[in-house]
């Protein structure tokens, strides 16, 4: 199976004007053009998507994709403030990255929660991005085996009732809940353990041929002198926060996984 890495630049609740937003999307379109062996996909916060397409689709040539931070369950109706898969689709977002640990933590998402949103996604066409990881205190405690094996337990194992077909571009992201925006990015040696972990919880669960189409990513903290190391140890891309926001670094990183590849 010779997928593609995938690299998600998640700007997360940034930056605060659309002048900001477009200036930064033209900087990493403009340094991405000659990548080929990446996908590139850049998660805005919701109210920029549709000016950024429009840019894209004037600019064409480019390899860059789309993907939301979230994403509701509905399709629509009277929902304050959801954001609807058909809205994304429409849009023409390709990824929606789901149970992000900021969802978890700051807008009380839980593992029923984020089944339901992956279950939309995938009925919508949408690919998600599932995100899990231990937070320091599981860690310190031992626990982040049990902790990955009950996130993953709560999602994707339910996702058998009803039987809905994964997309080969669905992906799972292995983030540590204390790597992300600290700067204090987890060892890859020690992420490829909780990498072989995930792999071997997946193919519990799926066949064959779907678990080896399912991309593992990393997240936390990633930045251009780290992210190689990553790749080396079995990674399939990343989600990048912080150094997604200046363009010369996350094209640095991008530009290093294209030339590994
Ligand atoms: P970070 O964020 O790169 O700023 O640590 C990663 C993430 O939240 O996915």
């Amino acid at each position: 199976m010779n997928q593609k890495l995938l690299i998600i630049g998640n700007w997360k609740c940034n930056p605060t004007t659309k002048r900001e937003a477009e200036r930064l999307f033209l900087q990493i379109k403009r340094g991405t053009r000659e990548v080929k062996n990446i996908e590139v996909v850049i998660s805005p916060p919701f109210v920029y998507l549709s000016c950024l397409k429009e840019k894209l689709r004037k600019l064409k040539k480019s390899n860059l994709k789309f993907g939301a931070q979230d994403c509701f369950w509905e399709r629509k109706g009277a929902f304050t403030g959801g954001i609807s898969p058909l809205m994304l689709r429409d849009l023409g977002v390709e990824y929606v990255i789901l149970g992000h640990s900021e969802r978890r933590k700051y807008f009380k998402e839980t593992d029923e929660i984020i089944l339901k949103k992956i279950k939309s996604a995938l009925r919508n066409r949408l690919s998600p991005i599932l995100c899990i990881g231990e937070t320091e205190k599981e860690r310190k405690e031992g626990k982040t085996n049990e902790v990955l094996k009950t996130q993953l337990k709560n999602t994707l194992q339910k996702l058998f009732k009803p039987k809905i077909s994964l997309p080969s571009s669905f992906a799972v992201a292995y983030e540590p809940v204390w790597a992300i925006g600290t700067g204090n990015f987890c060892p890859p040696e020690l992420a490829m353990k909780a990498l072989m972990f995930i792999k071997k919880e997946i193919i519990k669960v799926f066949p064959r041929e779907i678990s080896q189409a399912v991309r593992i990513l990393y997240g936390g903290s990633v930045d251009s002198k780290n992210a190689i190391e990553y790749i080396k140890v079995g990674f399939s891309g990343f989600i990048v926060g912080g150094a997604s926001l200046k363009a010369p670094e996350f094209i640095k990183i991008i530009e290093l996984c294209n030339i590994i590849k």
